[in-house]
C-alpha cells in the first residue's frame, strides 16, 4: 500500500549532524568540478565539440562542470528518438509509470545533500534555499505519480441502456520540457515528470547557466533504468535548439517555464501550423510575474516586514513568485520602511557555500548588467534608501534594493527586474492599493497584510493573482497544497503541484459499445 502523499520534510541545520553532511556532500563536489557530461539521447551518451560551461555565481574563476552543447542536427536526433520511444511508452501502463517516479524520488531523498552542495554552487542559493528546492523535486515526483494513479481509472461517465460507455485519459506524444534556472532542480523535475508519467516522452532543455543539475537530474533516471529516449537530455541556445525543437511538426506540447517575452513567442511559434503538422500543440507556459505585498494601515507591521524581506530578497529575488513591490498604506509608510531596511540590514551577503550566508550571487553577467541596469532607473525614479551597489569582486553580488516613493506607473514598478530590487509605493488607503497592485500585465502572486477581515474577504475577490497570501510572504508555494500558476500574462494557469495539472499532458477519449 503507498503511503498518502506528504511534503517532503526540511533539513533541520541547526543539527551539527546535518552540516556536516552538508560540509561532506561540498568535498564531493568539489572532486566532481569541472567534469565533462554529455548529452543524452535515446539513451546515448554524446560528447560535442562545442560545450556549454557552468561557473560558480558566487565565484566565477570555478568552474562547475562542462557539458556538451546541442544544435539543429542534434535536436532532430532527440525528435527521433522520443517519437520512438513514445510507441513503447505510451503503452507502459500507468501505475509502471508512477512506479519510475517513485523511485526516482527514493533516489533523490537520498542524494539530497549531493543536489543541495551542487545548487548552491552552481546557482547560487544558500542551504536552505538548495534544500527548499531539492524537497520541491522530490515532491513533485511523489505528487504527480499518485495523481497519475488516480487518472489511471478514467472519467467518471453515466451509463446508458445497452452500451458500455467508459472515458480514459491517453497520452498526447513528444512534449518539449523547456526549464528556467531558479528551480533548476524542482521546476525540471515536475515539469519532466508531470510529461512523462501521463505517458508522453519528452526532450528537455536546461537553461544554459544550471546544466549540471539537469545532467545529475538525469542520471538518476539512468540508475533506475527508465527506458532509453523517454527523457532526452538537449542542453542548448534558445534561438537554435529551443526554436527548433518548438517549432517541430510532431512536438504535441511545449512546458516552459522562464521569462514573458520567451514565454510569448514560444506560443506564437507553436501556434504556426508546419507542413505536416496534424495536431494543434499545447503551451503550458509560466512566465514570471510582477508580485506585490499590500500592507495595510490595520496589520501586524513586523510580520509584515518580515514577509516582504523574505519574500523580496529570498534566493536575491530571483523567484517568479517574489515581492518586487511593497504598497503601503500613508499613515504606516514611513514606519514600515524602517523596519523593512532594518531586518534588510541584517542580510548577511557573501559566498553561500557558508552556511551563515543569507543572501548570494545573483545568476550570471546577464542578469547582473540587467539589475544594475533596472537600479540606475531606479535612482530616477524614487529614492534609494537601501543598497543600490555592487558588491565584492569575484562573484555576482549585488546588494539587496530598498527604492521607496516610486510611482504606480514607473518601469520599476511594472517591469519585472528578476533580482534583488523592492520597490516601495506609497498609497492613501486600502483599495487604492489594490487598484495599484492589480494595475499591471502579470497576475502570479500576492500577499496583504492586514487584521481586517472585509480588508481580507475584498482582496480575495479582487486580487487577480493565481497565488494569493494573506499574513504571509509570497514565496514558497507547497505542491500538493498551493497549487502554483498565475493569471494574464504570467502564464496559462496551469497549476503546478495541484490536482489538474496532469489533465494538460493528456487527451480523452470517450468509448461506447453497443451490447
Ligand atoms: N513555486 C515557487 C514559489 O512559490 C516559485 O517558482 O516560490
Amino acid at each position: 500500500m503507498l503511503e498518502k502523499f506528504k511534503n517532503e520534510p526540511l533539513i533541520d541545520f541547526t543539527k551539527q549532524e546535518n552540516i556536516d553532511k552538508m560540509e561532506e556532500a561540498f568535498k564531493k563536489l568539489d572532486v566532481e568540478k569541472g567534469k565533462e557530461y554529455p548529452l543524452i539521447i535515446g539513451g546515448e551518451k554524446i560528447y560535442t565539440d562545442e560545450k556549454i560551461t557552468s561557473y560558480n555565481p558566487c565565484n566565477f574563476k570555478e568552474i562547475i562542470g562542462i557539458v556538451s552543447k546541442g544544435n539543429e542536427e542534434l535536436a532532430d536526433k532527440s525528435m527521433c528518438s522520443a517519437l520512438e520511444a513514445f510507441e513503447m511508452w505510451k503503452n507502459v501502463c500507468p501505475k509502471e509509470r508512477a512506479n519510475y517516479l517513485f523511485k526516482a524520488a527514493a533516489i533523490m531523498r537520498r542524494k539530497k545533500f549531493d543536489f543541495s552542495a551542487l545548487l548552491v554552487e552552481e546557482a547560487g542559493k544558500t542551504w536552505i534555499e538548495a534544500d527548499a528546492d531539492v524537497a520541491e523535486a522530490i515532491d513533485f515526483l511523489e505528487y504527480y505519480g499518485r495523481q497519475m494513479l488516480k487518472f489511471a481509472k478514467g472519467m467518471d461517465v453515466g451509463s446508458f441502456p445497452g452500451e458500455i460507455n467508459e472515458c480514459y485519459y491517453i497520452p498526447m506524444g513528444v512534449g518539449i520540457v523547456i526549464a528556467p534556472w531558479n528551480f533548476p532542480l524542482a521546476i525540471l523535475t515536475g515539469m519532466t515528470a508531470a510529461s512523462i508519467v501521463t505517458g508522453n516522452t519528452v526532450v528537455i532543455k536546461p537553461s544554459s547557466s544550471t546544466p549540471v543539475v539537469a545532467a545529475k537530474f538525469m542520471e538518476i533516471w539512468d540508475e533506475i533504468k527508465l527506458p532509453d529516449g523517454v527523457i532526452n537530455y538537449l542542453p542548448g541556445p534558445g534561438e537554435s535548439v529551443g526554436n527548433y525543437l518548438v517549432s517541430h511538426p510532431k512536438t504535441r506540447f511545449i512546458n516552459f517555464t522562464g521569462s514573458k517575452d520567451v514565454g510569448l513567442n514560444i506560443s506564437k511559434m507553436a501556434s504556426d501550423i508546419k507542413d505536416g503538422q496534424k495536431c494543434i500543440k499545447r503551451v503550458i507556459a509560466e512566465m514570471g510575474g510582477k508580485d506585490t505585498i499590500i500592507v495595510d494601515n490595520e496589520a501586524d507591521l513586523d510580520a509584515a516586514a518580515e514577509g516582504i524581506v523574505a519574500s523580496a530578497f529570498g534566493f536575491q529575488g530571483q523567484k517568479c513568485s517574489a515581492c518586487s513591490r511593497a504598497i503601503i498604506v500613508e499613515d504606516i509608510y514611513d514606519e514600515m520602511i524602517d523596519k523593512i531596511v532594518e531586518k534588510t540590514k541584517k542580510l548577511k551577503i557573501g559566498p553561500t557555500r557558508k552556511f551563515d550566508t543569507n543572501f548570494g550571487a545573483v545568476i550570471d553577467e546577464n542578469a547582473y548588467e540587467k539589475i544594475l541596469t533596472y537600479i540606475e532607473i531606479g535612482r530616477n525614479e524614487g529614492k534609494i534608501c537601501f543598497g543600490g551597489n555592487k558588491c565584492g569582486e569575484s562573484g555576482y553580488f549585488i546588494e539587496p534594493t530598498i527604492i521607496v516613493d516610486v510611482s504606480p506607473d514607473a518601469r520599476i514598478s511594472q517591469e519585472e527586474i528578476f533580482g534583488p530590487v523592492l520597490s516601495v509605493i506609497k498609497v492613501d488607503n486600502f483599495d487604492c492599493a489594490l487598484n495599484i497592485a492589480n494595475d499591471t500585465d502579470y497576475g502570479l502572486t500576492g500577499a496583504v497584510y492586514s487584521n481586517n477581515r472585509q480588508k481580507l474577504e475584498k482582496a480575495k475577490r479582487e486580487f487577480h493573482v493565481g497565488n494569493l497570501y494573506l499574513n504571509r510572504k509570497c514565496t514558497g508555494a507547497l505542491v500538493g497544497v498551493q497549487p502554483f500558476g498565475g493569471f494574464k500574462l504570467s502564464g496559462t494557469c496551469s497549476k503546478a503541484g495541484g490536482e489538474d495539472y496532469l489533465l494538460l499532458f493528456m487527451e480523452i477519449k470517450s468509448v461506447a459499445e453497443r451490447l
